[in-house]
């Protein structure tokens, strides 16, 4: 770890695709005034950026060397945030059913995992970190202050995606929603490396009942707890 990065905090949000806690890992950031990390943006970026070239979903080897060289920028424009991938923007596509899958595929190889570790962990910045993702309290920042570990049933998870995908014109449907999600957690879930586990230290919300409102709220309460006990 660089210098600047030690005794920086860091709260970390993992769970399954649909939890919430990509909006909630956001509200957190925005309220406390840290930065914020989409680990699975970057996933998503390099599925991107490997379909654009063809290169193949098996072909570790190039996957690996493109996920190390991506040219990518985040940053901030008045409606949220804005990333540009070899200084293009990328938009709603990123979050598409066919990016979802191939970048979870190519997130089981070790090559394509390792070459992101240092551009996740370059976010680590004063005054702090909220990170949210699959393996940010156990592999990337295991010395993470806080550590949140965010599950709904699959069918609570598929209904939210449903509706999001619905309000922004994309046809899906349920079903079909249902049966990927699924078939993501258990290839997420069961890879060998890094897989979607919760991190001892974790605390398990599950929000199939809950409102962001609550999840963020709960979250809140935890921090506080954690901040006067250290
Ligand atoms: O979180 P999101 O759904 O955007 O992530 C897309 C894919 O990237 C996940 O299905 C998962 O396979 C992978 N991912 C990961 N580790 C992370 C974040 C995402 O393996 N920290």
């Amino acid at each position: 770890m660089a210098d600047h990065e030690m005794g920086v905090p860091v709260i970390t949000i993992d769970g399954p695709g649909g939890s919430g806690k990509g909006t909630i890992a956001m509200r957190l950031a925005e309220h406390l005034g840290w930065h914020f990390l989409d680990s699975g943006a970057l996933y998503r970026l390099v599925a991107v950026a490997a379909m654009s070239r063809e290169i193949a979903v098996e072909d570790e080897q190039a996957l690996g060397s493109l996920a190390e060289s991506l040219d990518v920028n985040f940053g901030v424009s008045g409606d949220g945030m804005v990333i540009l991938l070899d200084g293009n923007y990328i938009t709603g596509h990123l979050r598409s059913e066919e990016v979802s899958a191939f970048s979870s595929e190519i997130a089981a190889f070790p090559l394509v995992r390792a070459a992101l570790v240092q551009r996740q962990r370059a976010f680590r910045k004063p005054p702090g970190l909220v990170a949210d993702g699959r393996d940010m309290g156990t592999v990337i920042f295991p010395d993470a202050m806080l550590k949140i570990f965010l599950t709904a049933s699959a069918e609570a998870r598929a209904q939210r995606r449903y509706k999001q995908l619905k309000d922004k014109g994309e046809s899906v449907n349920l079903s079909r929603l249902f049966r990927e999600i699924k078939k993501r957690d258990e290839r997420d879930s069961s890879r060998a490396i890094a897989p979607l586990v919760p991190a001892a230290d974790a605390h398990v919300i599950d929000s199939t009942e809950m409102s962001i409102n609550d999840v963020v709220q709960k979250i809140h309460n935890l921090h506080d707890k954690s901040d006067t006990s250290n």
